[in-house]
């Protein structure tokens, strides 16, 4: 029963919008739940409290596949032959996965030139995607990635495409059937496109409104300093969902003043180097049915945090790490209290990018410096013993 086998599709009650029968289905959402007291103590909370859930074990090595299947089960059931997407690489590699698993289609995907890892370009180029490589960044090719698909009627499955979005609830289900069904205070994860941070607002709303919670845990969204618009709007502007009228002007404002700066997103997280969500409206909206807060950490304190989840026997990639950087950083301030139960998305695995994690233990600092040195960050103390 394949079905079952899917930690998405398992919850199919939940995704109406697809007839059993045309489900594309890898084996996603297999992922377990973490509690590790190392990560805890490095946090800062109590014993017991702090969780990770680990999305790397997915088929493609990141959260998306969670979407993908559904999006690309949306793209079969309207008999699409081939599909799109700009990316930062792994919603890339998992389309160019469920593409060449399924046989089902093409795969076209844009990326912004030298704004990949090798990790997720070399998954693309071996599953066989056609590679567009752009002059500019991610907010660039998630433009181009918009007219093309439109002109050539090509099926478009990045995040707004509201199927992804179905799919990626289900990692809150997981979570909430991990915990037995005891919801956790917080949900802490990077936001980039803010994808995820919308359907895990959508997913606890939904299981209210059904009655199969009676409260819904608080949401952080963490932003990497070089890419925070989201940190920007909704701490330092006062941007809100506002019953679905958030304020035009604050946010033409924002985009007017990235365009006249020629600001550009810039972050060791290459994942999340983002400066354009393309969800935000939606993210706002989840924002304020989970009582949320934004912030932003710096790619040192994400390298630091990152090499804490490696200590711990899991690992993951530099913007997964951000959830617990983050996490930490509301320790400090005392949002988060240390008897809370919290769950960290661990989003991309360890393998995605590995040359800021080499670089960061290495002992040659000339190395070192060459990989890093020009973002400022310096080799954390822990790492020299
Ligand atoms: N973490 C990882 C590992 C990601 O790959 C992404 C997004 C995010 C976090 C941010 O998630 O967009 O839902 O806020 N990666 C996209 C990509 C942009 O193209 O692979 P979000």
């Amino acid at each position: 029963e394949p079905l079952a086998k899917s930690g998405v599709w398992r919850f199919h009650e939940l995704l109406p919008f697809a007839p059993p029968e045309k489900v594309v289905t890898i084996g996603e959402g297999q992922t377990p739940l973490i509690q590790t007291d190392g990560v805890g103590d490095y946090i800062g909370m109590g014993r017991g409290n702090l969780f990770l859930e680990y999305e790397g074990m997915n088929p493609s090595g990141s959260f998306k596949d969670n979407g993908m299947t559904a999006a690309f089960t949306h793209a079969h059931t309207v008999g699409a032959r081939r599909a799109a997407c700009a990316s930062t690489g792994n919603t890339s590699a998992s389309l160019a996965l469920y593409c060449c698993s399924s046989k089902l289609m093409q795969a076209v995907i844009f990326i912004g030139s030298g704004k990949i890892s090798y990790g997720k370009l070399s998954q693309a180029l071996d599953y066989g995607a056609l590679t567009v490589q752009i002059a500019g960044d991610f907010d660039d090719a998630m433009q181009r990635v918009q007219q093309v698909s439109k002109q050539l009627g090509i099926y478009l499955v990045n995040s707004v495409n509201p199927f992804r979005l179905e799919g990626q609830k289900t990692i809150m289900l997981r979570v909430l059937e991990s915990l037995n069904w005891e919801v956790p205070d917080w949900i802490v994860v990077p936001g980039g496109n803010l994808g995820n941070s919308s359907s895990f607002g959508k997913a606890f709303y939904e299981l209210k409104q059904l009655g199969l919670i009676d409260r819904v845990p608080r949401l952080a969204v963490i932003n990497a300093a070089g890419a925070n618009t989201l940190h920007q709007l909704y701490e330092k502007r006062g941007l809100r969902w506002n019953g679905g009228q958030p304020d035009q002007k604050i946010i033409d404002g924002y985009a007017a003043e990235l365009d006249s700066g020629g600001k550009r997103a810039d972050t060791i997280a290459s994942a999340i180097e983002i400066n354009r969500p393309v969800n935000l409206e939606k993210c706002l909206r989840a924002l304020e049915w989970m009582d949320g807060v934004v912030r932003e950490v710096t790619d040192q304190e994400i390298l630091d945090a990152k090499a804490q989840v490696g200590a711990s026997g899991m690992g993951c990639e530099p913007a997964s790490a951000a959830s617990v950087a983050g996490a930490k950083q509301l320790r400090e301030e005392g949002v988060i209290d240390p008897d809370a139960r919290v769950v960290c998305i661990l989003t991309g695995h360890q393998l995605k990018d590995p040359t800021a994690t080499v670089a960061y233990h290495t002992a040659d600092q000339e190395e070192f410096n060459r990989v890093l040195g020009s973002r400022g960050v310096s080799r954390a103390e822990f790492a020299n013993r």
